[in-house]
């Protein structure tokens, strides 16, 4: 806070503490009030407003609030750039309670650094631990059950985008990944389109499209989509491109969603987890996801 704002805090602090008190002082204390007194004001002929003065103990409120008020200031913060003769801040005290945290979690963490990944996988402490952490930073996105959803994927089938591997997953999670899949409507044109659908449809034995429309939908394909997909649609971990021959579907199974997402393509992004956890916490969770998978 700069010099001329934290006078600007004082002035205002000391006006609203000094005025309070000058408002009470003067209001309160009218000498010679009787429950007799009125404003003089009257209603209905003969209903009159009393005057009298507040009840004691509501009066001795105010003063409290008012000591209160200088005490606080003298203590903590808030007077301008006057750090309060303690000198507590908030943000030390989150520095302390994190600091605090990692001595008495960092052990249960580290207890597991030598430890391979598929080890700590059945280990039923890393698991639980592993759990845990899923359920404050992963469940959001891909559910508390790990089944995930629309564009979610699912963790607990064994369709991977970007590969099962425990390194693989640990890549996953650390540096997040990026999936694109270009919009192709334009290039394919509309019998393209609907031919190069009932191909993908047909990868998974759901077209019933004649023999010509197929063929002449994998002529599409192979020039369209198997620089990604793999010329059998068996997918491409290195790109994160799905298997399209299985039946487990990100964006949808049916006609309409495949034919969507090919006209207009779509671009989904696991966040990176590297800056917001440790490295330690990053292991038990690639334990977590790999004990999902076992189960
Ligand atoms: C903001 C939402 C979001 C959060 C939070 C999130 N993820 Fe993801 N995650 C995604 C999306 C979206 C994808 C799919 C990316 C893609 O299409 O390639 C994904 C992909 C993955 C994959 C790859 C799946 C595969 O088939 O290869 C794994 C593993 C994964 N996430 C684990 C986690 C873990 C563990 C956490 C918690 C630390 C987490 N995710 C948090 C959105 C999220
Ligand atoms: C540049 C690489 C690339 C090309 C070319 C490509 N795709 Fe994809 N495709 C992807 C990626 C990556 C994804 C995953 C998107 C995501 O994670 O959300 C995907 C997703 C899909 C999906 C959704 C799968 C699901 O599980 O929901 C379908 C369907 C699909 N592509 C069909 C096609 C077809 C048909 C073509 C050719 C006309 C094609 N793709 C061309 C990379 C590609």
């Amino acid at each position: 806070m700069s010099g001329f704002w934290s006078a600007f805090v004082i002035v205002l602090v000391v006006v609203q503490v000094v005025g309070s008190l000058w408002l009470l002082q003067t209001f309160t204390r009218a000498k010679g009030m009787s429950d007799a007194d009125t404003t003089g004001h009257v209603w209905d002929g003969d209903v009159e407003e009393g005057n009298n003065p507040l009840p004691r103990w509501w009066l001795i409120l105010f003063w409290l609030t008012a000591f209160w008020t200088v005490f606080y200031l003298v203590v903590y913060p808030g007077f301008g750039d006057f750090a309060g003769v303690f000198g507590w801040s908030q943000y030390d005290q989150y520095e302390e309670e994190v600091a605090a945290a990692e001595e008495r979690y960092g052990d249960i963490y580290a207890a597991f650094a030598g430890v391979s990944l598929t080890d700590m996988a059945k280990n039923e402490d890393a698991v639980r631990l592993g759990r845990n952490l899923y359920l404050n930073y992963c469940a959001t996105c891909h559910g508390s059950d790990g089944r995930g959803a629309r564009g979610f994927p699912n963790l607990v089938d064994d369709a991977w985008q970007w590969g099962s591997s425990p390194e693989a997953i640990q890549m996953t999670i650390a540096n997040g990944r990026i999936a694109v899949m270009p919009a192709l409507g334009a290039a394919l044109g509309e019998d393209g389109l609907n031919q190069v659908v009932e191909y993908t449809l047909s990868l998974s034995g759901r077209s019933d499209a004649d023999e010509a429309t197929l063929q002449a939908g994998q002529q599409k394909f192979l020039q369209f989509c198997s620089a990604c997909h793999g010329p059998q649609g068996q997918g491409m971990q290195a790109l994160g491109a799905p298997n399209l021959g299985d039946d487990a579907w990100l964006h949808g199974s049916t006609a309409a969603d495949i034919r969507d997402i090919t006209l207009n393509g779509r671009q989904n992004q696991m966040p990176a987890q590297r800056d917001l956890l440790s490295e330690d916490r990053i292991r038990t969770l690639v334990a977590y996801v790999l004990s999902l998978n076992e189960s």
